[in-house]
């Protein structure tokens, strides 16, 4: 009898130990809790880098041949983005040729040795950031086409408010969220020679790389997380409302509880009525502008608004001077990031506040008020 107790202990004690780390494993798992991968495959699916209908994959579909061209492949092909990264085996940092149709934004995208390893971008201007990590690739695809430099290459030397037929409307992309989180770090905006702008918004530590603020599948914001500081915020559709006690009334328009988002855009619509009325008093041709490529049109009846007819390809604008080129391009840059109260909010105002300063030197420009962040 005696000789079964220390086996009938041990199977006793060996019992236990599994049971409780089974509760720990599977029960009750560590925290951070892994997510699964049909997990994250779920969240992607649902997500813009995996729609294989937007016009960001389908744009080439129709061309002869079928191929997304060089410069365009590092962030609209899968394909693309591996020949950039040199994972197919060719020279790193560039697309060395067309690629394929028919990719999105696929997990190998971001899950290759090289991207895992991807620690720094260099942005249109030429500068290059390190210390990124991983969002070193968020940054490839979302850092625009131009920069202070592309206007000013277009536009130098060039009397300011004469209509020049080589000139026209310069477009800085789509979705440049990371070009612009970095302000005058990489000139994303036109910036007004002789003026100083702010640099990269870091807001708050834990919450300054992308994937800090944006899943990195799913690509939403958990509004929950910015509740912790913005007691405002309920859901998303809140975030637009956040604003910090130390926000001027940038906008003067004697309203300080408004979101920043409020500021940013009173801005836009006064930069938008200075350049109607610039192209109007000195270009000689009304302009408007619409939400449809290439985005400025005539104003052909002079209303100030988008009618019916007026926004077609035909009709796009056409009296070009240097001065409105620097405004539209400001004008529309803001537009293309609808993160942009979030991602810089005090250079993208201080750009606007600037273009508007040009702008009234030569039309009628309501200014007042109007505060240029420090
Ligand atoms: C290879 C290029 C590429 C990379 C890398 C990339 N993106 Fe994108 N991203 C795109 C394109 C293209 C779109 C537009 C997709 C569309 O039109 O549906 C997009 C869309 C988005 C959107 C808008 C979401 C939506 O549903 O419309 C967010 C937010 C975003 N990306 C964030 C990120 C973040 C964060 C990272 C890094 C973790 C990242 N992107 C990496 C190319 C890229
Ligand atoms: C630095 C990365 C990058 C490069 C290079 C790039 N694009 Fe894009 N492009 C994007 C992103 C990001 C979007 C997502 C826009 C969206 O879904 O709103 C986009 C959107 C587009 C769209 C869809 C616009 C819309 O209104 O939905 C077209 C068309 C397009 N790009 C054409 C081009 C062409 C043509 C080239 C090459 C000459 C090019 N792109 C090069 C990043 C890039
Ligand atoms: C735009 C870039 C991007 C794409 C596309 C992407 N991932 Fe990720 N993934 C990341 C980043 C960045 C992380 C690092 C974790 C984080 O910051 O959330 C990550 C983490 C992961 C992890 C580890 C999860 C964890 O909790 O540590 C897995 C697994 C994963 N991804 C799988 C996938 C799968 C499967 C797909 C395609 C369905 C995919 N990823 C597409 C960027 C991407
Ligand atoms: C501090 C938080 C934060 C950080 C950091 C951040 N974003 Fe955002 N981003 C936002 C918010 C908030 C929005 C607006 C979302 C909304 O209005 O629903 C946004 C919007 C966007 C959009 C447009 C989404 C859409 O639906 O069209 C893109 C693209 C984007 N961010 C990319 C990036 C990239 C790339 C980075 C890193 C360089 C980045 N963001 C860093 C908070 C952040
Ligand atoms: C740990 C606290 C904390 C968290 C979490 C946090 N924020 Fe903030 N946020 C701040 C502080 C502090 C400031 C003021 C920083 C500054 O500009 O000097 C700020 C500023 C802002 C601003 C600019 C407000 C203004 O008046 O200019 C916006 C927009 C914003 N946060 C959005 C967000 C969003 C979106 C999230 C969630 C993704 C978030 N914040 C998460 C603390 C936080």
């Amino acid at each position: 009898m005696k000789k079964l107790v220390w086996p009938l202990l041990i199977v006793f004690f060996l019992a236990g130990g599994l049971f409780a780390i089974l509760i720990g494993q599977v029960i009750l798992p560590p925290e951070p809790r892994p997510e699964s991968v049909a997990a994250i495959s779920e969240k992607w699916t649902d997500s813009g880098h995996a729609d294989s209908e937007s016009e960001s994959f389908v744009h080439w579909d129709e061309d002869e041949p079928p191929l997304v061209p060089e410069n365009c492949a590092k962030c609209h092909s899968a394909y693309g983005y591996l020949d950039f990264l040199g994972e197919d085996g060719s020279e790193p940092g560039v697309v060395n040729a067309a690629a394929n149709i028919g990719s999105v934004v696929t997990c190998t995208v971001c899950h290759n040795p090289t991207a895992n390893q991807k620690d720094s971008a260099v942005f249109p201007s030429g500068v290059e950031f390190h210390d990124l990590g991983m969002t070193a690739n968020c940054a490839e695809c979302h850092q625009g086409r131009t920069s202070t430099i592309t206007v000013e290459n277009r536009t130098n030397g060039l009397p300011e408010d004469e209509v020049n037929e080589d000139l026209g409307f310069i477009n800085t992309h789509y979705k440049i969220g990371a070009a612009v989180r970095y302000g005058t770090e990489v000139q994303i905006g036109y910036e007004y020679p002789d003026k100083s702008y702010a640099g990269f918004y870091e807001h708050v530590e834990d919450y300054q790389q992308c994937t800090d603020c944006h899943d990195a599948h799913s690509l939403e914001i958990t509004a929950s997380e910015c509740a912790a500081c913005h007691p405002t915020v309920s859901d998303l559709g809140d975030l637009r409302d956040i604003r910090v006690e130390e926000t001027p009334d940038y906008d003067g328009d004697g309203d300080v509880t408004e979101g920043v988002f409020g500021e940013l855009r009173t801005i836009h619509e006064k930069l938008y009525a200075a350049i109607q009325s610039y192209a109007t008093q000195v270009a000689g041709e009304s302009i408007l502008y619409a939400d449809q490529f290439p985005y400025w049109f005539i104003d052909t009846n002079g209303n100030g608004e988008a009618d019916e007819g007026e926004v077609a390809f035909p009709n796009q604008y056409g009296s070009w001077t240097p001065r409105l080129v620097k405004a539209t391009y400001n004008y529309h840059m803001v537009v293309e990031d609808p993160g942009n109260f979030m991602h810089n909010a005090k250079y993208l105002i201080q750009v606007m506040y600037d273009t508007l300063d040009d702008l009234s030197q030569v039309t009628t420009v309501d200014m007042s008020g109007l505060i240029r962040p420090e």
